[in-house]
């Protein structure tokens, strides 16, 4: 459990662990790009060392030099070879889409499964584009949930068109084009993150993009080159959000990613009236990065909707929260892709911040919360999401009384070290495990 008491304020200068995302990627394709790879600055994760002891099981020749610091050897897309055993993604959606894309082409037979979240989340998605190309893929339900099992071999190329936008899908499209002979290109309704785009071009595979449309012509072999990752903006914003509803709070977070299909949480605090500014924007390795300082302000409510909705997703739960200390009505709407996350985040957002007190509106496709509000505090669950469970921490800062929080070790999915961190930059400490 995890108790979270009221707080004063919050104050300083910190930087949060690396990007989840980049993180995936930097060991993927450090897994197949010729040469050594030296990856500095990997978010030591559950979800990201997931993705590394996979890429082991694979013949991946991974090594660990120091906190956050690897050396990735590889002769190229030969390197993977067949696993001897059923390979776990855990609770990482990212893991176990984008590796279903890398493997297709390879020779072998894969199985894959994950965790109980995992095993109820949509992997049809990928399989049935994956199937348009030829892989031969098939799991439970024709396909529908892992465990997935795969028998990689030659696929022809082809386009994609998805139905949602998802980098995961886009991802495991454009890493299954590196081995297929030909022009593989998979079309989104909406930009989402394009992390996979820029480290691919960054190790010297040529993108093609035309608007929505992205692809690859292979087959193409990646050639090594150094990785730094910066820190994960998805992490920042628990802390931009406390730093935004406390009073007296001033938090500068450095060297944090700031790609614009990540950013949609910038652009909702500026709608919201936050005080927030961006200083020393640099490029790292294909990626914006810069810092970020977040005030004490009064919000105004706001909508959300349309292809904004990619740039905010794993940000909305905190648009909930922001949206209940607003002036005003503050609308999500186009979000049902919440609904197939590590839990149904419209769901769990709602009944949790119900527990504490604060009563919001749900859709099928997002929700609509009333400004004003009064946290009271209370019992609530992560309901093993670490999205909803550092969300919840930081509704128990603005909180009038205690809050409780059950099975809060999730948050280690994808930020380790956040108890400790908030502790820190709070006036006084403010969260205690037990
Ligand atoms: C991710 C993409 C997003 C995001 C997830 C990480 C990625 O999912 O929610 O946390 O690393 O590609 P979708 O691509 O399914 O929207």
């Amino acid at each position: 459990m995890l108790k979270v008491k009221p707080a004063k304020g919050l104050q300083g200068q910190c930087r949060v662990p690396g990007d989840k995302s980049i993180s995936h990627r930097a060991l993927m394709l450090g897994a197949i790009a010729r040469g050594t790879t030296h990856i500095q600055g990997l978010l030591e994760s559950a979800d990201c060392l997931g993705t590394l002891e996979i890429l082991k099981s694979l013949g991946s020749d991974i090594t660990r030099i120091g906190p956050g610091e690897y050396i990735v050897q590889s002769v190229g897309q030969d390197q993977l070879r067949e696993p001897e055993e059923v390979l776990d993604a855990g609770n990482s959606g990212t893991t176990i889409r984008l590796l279903l894309g890398l493997v297709s082409t390879r020779p072998h037979f894969f199985v894959f499964t994950g965790d109980a979240s995992l095993r109820r989340r949509p992997m049809d998605r990928v399989v049935k584009p994956l199937r348009q190309l030829g892989a031969q893929i098939d799991g439970r339900q024709g396909g529908m949930y892992a465990p997935i099992a795969v028998k990689g071999g030659p696929l022809q190329p082809g386009h994609i068109q998805s139905p949602v936008a998802s980098a995961q899908v886009k991802s495991a499209v454009l890493l299954a084009g590196l081995g297929i002979p030909g022009p593989t290109t998979v079309t989104e309704p909406a930009l989402s993150r394009d992390h996979t785009e820029r480290m691919l071009t960054y190790l010297g595979c040529p993108m093609e993009r035309e608007g929505t449309t992205v692809g690859v012509t292979g087959p193409r072999e990646l050639e090594a080159r150094p990785i730094t990752i910066p820190g994960d903006f998805s992490s920042a914003a628990f802390l931009l959000a406390a730093a935004v509803l406390l009073p007296d709070s001033v938090v500068t977070i450095e060297n944090v990613n700031l790609n614009p299909t990540r950013t949609g949480f910038l652009e909702v605090l500026r709608r919201m009236g936050a005080q927030v500014e961006i200083a020393n924007i640099r490029e790292v390795c294909g990626e914006p990065v810069g810092d970020i300082t977040a005030r004490s302000s009064s919000l105004q409510g706001c909508e959300i909707g349309g292809d904004l909705i990619p740039w905010i997703i794993d940000e909305l739960p905190l648009v909930a929260l922001l949206g209940s200390q607003a002036q005003g009505e503050t609308l999500v709407t186009d979000a049902a892709e919440l609904r197939v996350k590590e839990s149904d985040r419209i769901h769990t957002t709602a009944m949790e911040l119900g527990k504490l007190g604060l009563k919001m509106e749900t859709f099928p496709d997002g929700f609509r919360v009333q400004g004003g509000q009064m946290l009271q505090g209370g019992q609530c669950s992560s309901c093993h999401d670490h999205r909803i469970a550092m969300m919840l921490v930081v509704a128990g800062l603005l909180g009038r009384e205690e809050t409780w929080i059950e099975d809060p070790k999730c948050i280690g999915i994808s930020f380790p070290g956040f108890v400790d961190l908030l502790n820190e930059l709070c006036l006084e400490q403010c969260v205690e495990s037990f």
